[in-house]
């Protein structure tokens, strides 16, 4: 059993990582400031220690407490549109926190980091589906952390030894289908949930950016991953780092896409539960189609998206958000 630092691991993946590795029996602690997190949604199994990654004392309190062999990072404002307006809260959170998160493992003699990346660090594609040799292009300032962080990440591996998984995440959704991840996201800006408040009527309709993408039903096509599918690559990739001197820097995607349309029309089909919505105009920088393959992940770490479908991405989510407190 190892002792696993999660920071950010009360939020949305977060919890679901964490709730991975304690069913993996690992030790784990959780540090989070609880901005976007919910205190609620943190297993039972694990230890809690308040703080934010700003705050360099208690970083180190929190390294001391915990003792880790491996950090999981997954702190981070993420909104894209937000991030261009606040560039120096997503500067100051995402890279000057990831690099006071690199100085504590330089200090406590930590071994192994697995991160956060973002598929936004590609940009527009220029080709589909998006693989690992994609041109990193961001053009958010969002996902220009994101390359940022990567970059130190690497500069870390190669000077102090660190060795790495870094993961970019496609669209993540869903929610633990037994149930135990309980409280929702505050104010999320992503598609499923907004859909889902429409459901529960906290929004009466939704309106959709554009009907004129090169897609198949003229709205913006997306890859969607499961959480809990996201939460079994971190604990594949925890192990195939320990076992082996590999740093690893992986898509997580299904290499499915679904437009905005489908998703919106799946709730009629599988909830039973038609929704509102009406179009308006393209927002800027939205490329048609955003999807990968995982067949690098695949291929690493004997992974396999299992919960990545339409079907069971709604009806995990509607099931926590139709009971939301
Ligand atoms: N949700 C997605 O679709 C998606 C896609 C790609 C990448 N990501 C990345 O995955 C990670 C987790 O995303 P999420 O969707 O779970 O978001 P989230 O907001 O639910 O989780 C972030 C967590 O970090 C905590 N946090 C934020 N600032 C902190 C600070 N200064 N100190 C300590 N804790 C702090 C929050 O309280 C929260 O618990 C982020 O790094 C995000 O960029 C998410």
């Amino acid at each position: 059993m190892s002792n696993i630092l999660i920071i950010g691991g009360a939020g949305y993946i977060g919890s679901h990582v964490v709730l991975e590795f304690c069913e993996q029996i690992e030790n784990v602690f959780v540090f989070d400031d609880l901005s976007t997190g919910d205190f609620n949604n943190i297993d039972s199994r694990a230890e809690f220690i308040k703080g934010s990654i700003l705050n360099s004392n208690e970083i180190e309190k929190a390294f001391q407490i915990s003792k880790p062999s491996t950090v999981i990072h997954l702190a981070a404002l993420k909104a894209t549109g937000e991030s261009m307006k606040q560039p120096v809260n997503y500067s100051r959170t995402n890279i000057v926190g990831s690099l006071n998160i690199l100085e504590m493992m330089v200090k406590f003699l930590v071994q192994n980091i697995i991160f956060s990346s973002t598929s936004a660090v590609y940009g527009d594609p220029q080709y589909l589906p998006i693989d690992e040799n994609h041109p990193i292009n961001p053009i958010n300032y969002y996902g220009f952390t994101k390359k940022s962080i990567e970059e130190y990440i690497i500069w870390y591996s190669r000077l102090k030894g660190i060795r790495y998984s870094i993961l970019r995440y496609f669209n993540a959704a869903g929610y633990d289908s037994k149930g135990r991840i309980r409280r929702v996201e505050k104010s999320s800006q992503n598609l499923l949930p907004i859909v889902m408040e429409v459901l529960i009527k906290n929004r009466k309709s939704i309106s959709i950016f554009g009907d004129d993408y090169d897609t198949k039903d003229g709205t913006c096509e997306r890859d969607y991953i499961h959480v809990s599918d996201l939460a079994s690559a971190h604990y594949l990739s925890y192990k195939k780092i320990l076992k082996s001197d590999e740093n690893l820097l992986l898509n997580l995607a299904t290499g499915k896409k679904y437009s905005i349309l489908e998703v919106i029309n799946g709730c009629e089909k599988y909830l039973n539960k038609p929704i509102k919505f009406d179009f308006t105009e393209r927002r800027l920088g939205d490329p048609d189609l955003l999807y990968s393959n995982s067949l690098l992940a695949q291929s690493k770490l004997g992974w396999k998206p299992k919960y990545s479908d339409l079907r069971i991405l709604l009806t995990s989510m509607y099931n926590i958000y139709k009971n939301r407190g």
